[in-house]
């Protein structure tokens, strides 16, 4: 049964039609339905995605559609190719389309205030993924799916507080950051701080964006070990810029893993060979697979039920022996 503020919204949706498709053409948006919240019953999603910077991105996507379509959601996919300006245009097309509910994993933190205030006003509910906002008014979305991202970084310092336990030399450690001003980037090295500040012999030598890209986390790789002879540990932001440095660190003659230890955040299939192998040292996990669950949220929102403000997902830690025992049932 849909609510009488819905069925508004449907026929205020024919109204804009012909604009609303024009709008989504500049955007980029996918989908092939009727350009609008539709003729029929069925719930539509305009989803705006960050990119496709990396393993867990991929996983991610694949997981939004397929849950999409076992949901019978009709979901607009955006592809905002790692820019903000990609999806505010984006969330204004979908605004203009009339979809039932707008979604996006935002690519920064600030900067969204504006667009949620749009999204509001013409009371079409959003549901943040993956990443979070830093607007003060929290009414601008109905709820926030995704990871503890300071936890994560906790838990990688904590990995390394006992492994050097002990121990009393320097430990020089470098650090390649996700997108500057990305909610993983920002709160994975935060927690990472606060855990090993407590001991003075841990030393962040270097800390730069490799931009969670494979290509510019070797790209850094090279850059720190040229200046910096004797690192000791490698903390990557996600698996894929681990990988990346692991191609450095093996084309200067080291031993990954062994010569310089390696943590990283993800747990996607190439990581977990990679660890498996003694390659990396320690994943911590971050699970892409928030599909069902936003589908889930998605209807209730939808059906103005109430749903909790905060819903994160679970996680664990592998180690090399628990990475090769997960790895034949990797999805990812
Ligand atoms: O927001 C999640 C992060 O974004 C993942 O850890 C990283 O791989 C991705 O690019």
């Amino acid at each position: 049964m849909r609510s009488l503020e819905d069925v508004v919204r449907k026929n205020w949706s024919a109204a804009v039609l012909a604009g609303a498709l024009a709008v989504g053409a500049l955007a980029g948006c996918g989908g092939d339905g009727d350009g609008g919240g539709g003729g029929d019953d069925k719930l539509t999603m305009g989803f705006s995605q960050v990119g496709a910077e990396s393993g867990w991105r991929t996983a991610n996507t694949k997981s939004i559609q397929e849950s999409a379509a076992a949901a019978g959601i009709e979901l607009k996919f955006s592809d905002a190719q790692g820019k903000q300006e990609n999806q505010i245009k984006a969330i204004r097309s979908f605004i203009a389309q009339r979809v039932d509910v707008i979604a996006f994993s935002p690519v920064v933190e600030s900067g969204w205030d504006p667009v949620l205030k749009e999204a509001k006003d013409a009371n079409i509910p959003v549901i943040l993924t993956d990443r979070s906002v830093d607007s003060a008014d929290t009414t601008l979305y109905k709820t926030f799916i995704g990871s503890d991202f300071v936890l994560e970084g906790k838990k990688a310092g904590e990995w390394l507080v006992k492994e050097y336990e002990g121990k009393s030399e320097t430990v020089n450690i470098v650090e390649l950051q996700g997108t500057p001003g990305a909610a993983p980037a920002n709160d994975r090295k935060a927690g990472f701080a606060d855990v090993i500040k407590a001991d003075p012999k841990f030393k962040t030598v270097a800390s730069q964006t490799g931009q969670f890209t494979r290509t510019d986390g070797k790209e850094v790789m090279e850059a720190f070990l040229k200046t910096y002879p004797d690192i000791d540990v490698l903390y990557a932001h996600n698996d894929d810029m681990g990988l990346g440095a692991i191609e450095a660190i093996e084309a200067a003659g080291k031993k990954p893993g062994t010569d310089i230890k390696i943590i990283t955040v993800d747990a996607v299939k190439d990581g977990m060979t990679a660890l498996s192998q003694g390659k990396i040292n320690f994943i911590v996990e971050c699970s892409p697979l928030l599909g069902p669950q936003l589908m889930d949220l998605a209807k209730k929102v939808n059906a103005g039920e109430q749903v909790e403000a905060r819903v994160l997902t679970e996680e664990t830690t592998f180690n090399q022996e628990q990475a090769t025992a997960a790895l034949p049932d990797r999805k990812y």
